[in-house]
């Protein structure tokens, strides 16, 4: 395995920790990880040699990954299926391995690692290859086996990334998923070149929009006085905003040692809502307009019943104290991307909470930066 990385890179240049430092670091990241793959505005994977027919009668994709990795693949399945109508099928790569696959030499495998050696992503991987020739891995160690036991490999250059609870991996997993789908996109005629430029344009100025967002991080660290406390957390929303809550309760789980559960908000009423009490926290993200007065009376549910509820939106007219608690105004952008935002802010609220309670967020008990054995 070769590392290309330098070790001053790996220091923490002032910040008190890694994981802050690496939450800083987005921007630059998906901008080192995207640029080089768009030419005239367009996706450009040429440099990766990976062949236009590759993208070319794809049926069906399934993202195969653990940990972060999955919960930017569950990103990646929500967004390719809305925009693409194609299905995505996301498994866990430990449960992936011990199953019967369905795949056809049509079908996509995305397998997805930072490290590129996680041993049930890995084995996951050597299975779908017995299916079709068209696997591909979004990894971010050169070299790593993931990487080499791919028929191709879409390198994130996120850096190294230190603190075991992952940040900059995910968000540059997440923006490549979305210059993959583009690829697809045009491949399978889902999408104009017009459309595609739009996209690329957008997904551009995604590391300025997360610039915006770091810029609250003391707001942010001020929210998390009133979790340091807290036995449980829920965390809330629909379509790609509860996918992304996936990403930030196990965050939270991972660094504060907080019980943190992401739900549907629409399914909270088919049991978890018995668990809210008063003061209970509940992390709400609402940006996708075509469900948000949905989530908005879900929201109000909770808030009825006593929990503390942070709302993320981009709705500036939140000014009703029956809706929610705190309310942190995300930059407006296209539904889609609102991701990249409201992630930050989850990662924020996971890196203050730790460190609110005196905890060391880069070395959380019990966990391994990569894990290599079963
Ligand atoms: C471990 C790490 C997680 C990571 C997961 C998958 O559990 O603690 O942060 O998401 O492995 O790792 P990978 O290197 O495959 O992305």
């Amino acid at each position: 395995m070769t590392v290309d990385w330098d070790v001053t890179a790996a220091q923490k240049d002032g910040y008190p920790h890694y994981m802050i430092k690496e939450i800083h670091e987005q921007p630059q990241a998906i901008l080192r990880t995207i640029t080089p793959r768009i030419k005239n505005g367009l996706p450009f994977f040429e440099d990766d040699q990976i062949p236009d027919s590759f993208f070319e009668g794809v049926t069906d994709i399934t993202i195969i990954a653990c940990g972060t990795a999955m919960y930017a693949g569950m990103v990646g399945k929500t967004m390719i299926q809305n925009r693409l109508q194609i299905p995505v099928t996301v498994t866990i790569a430990s449960e992936f391995r011990y199953e019967m696959p369905i795949l056809s030499k049509n079908s996509m495998v995305i397998a997805v690692s930072q490290s590129g050696e996680t041993i049930d992503t890995l084995e996951a991987l050597r299975l779908a290859s017995k299916y079709t020739d068209r696997t591909i891995s979004l990894v971010n160690v050169k070299g790593s086996s993931i990487a080499r036991e791919s028929h191709y490999a879409l390198y994130t250059h996120a850096g190294p990334e230190i603190a075991v609870a992952s940040t900059k991996a995910y968000t540059v997993q997440c923006a490549t998923m979305y210059l993959l789908a583009c690829k697809l996109g045009l491949s399978l005629g889902k999408m104009s070149e017009a459309d595609a430029k739009e996209f690329i344009k957008t997904l551009e100025s995604v590391p300025d929009y997360i610039e915006a967002v770091i810029a609250k991080a003391s707001d942010v660290e001020q929210l998390t006085r009133q979790m340091i406390n807290s036995e449980h957390t829920f965390f809330i929303g629909r379509g790609l905003d509860y996918t992304l809550t996936m990403e930030g309760a196990l965050k939270l789980k991972e660094i504060s040692y907080i019980h943190a559960e992401s739900y549907a908000a629409g399914e909270l009423k088919h049991g978890t809502i018995a668990l809210i009490a008063e003061g209970v926290p509940v992390i709400a993200v609402a940006t996708q307009k075509h469900v948000y007065s949905k989530t908005i009376s879900n929201i109000r549910e909770v808030k009825a019943r006593g929990a503390y509820v942070i709302l993320l939106s981009m709705d500036e007219k939140i000014t009703d104290d029956s809706i929610c608690d705190v309310h942190i105004s995300l930059p407006q952008v296209p539904d889609e991307f609102a991701i990249f935002e409201a992630v930050v802010i989850l990662q924020l609220i996971a890196y203050y909470t730790s460190v609110g309670k005196g905890l060391n967020p880069d070395q959380p008990r019990n966990l391994a930066k990569s894990v290599t054995v079963e």
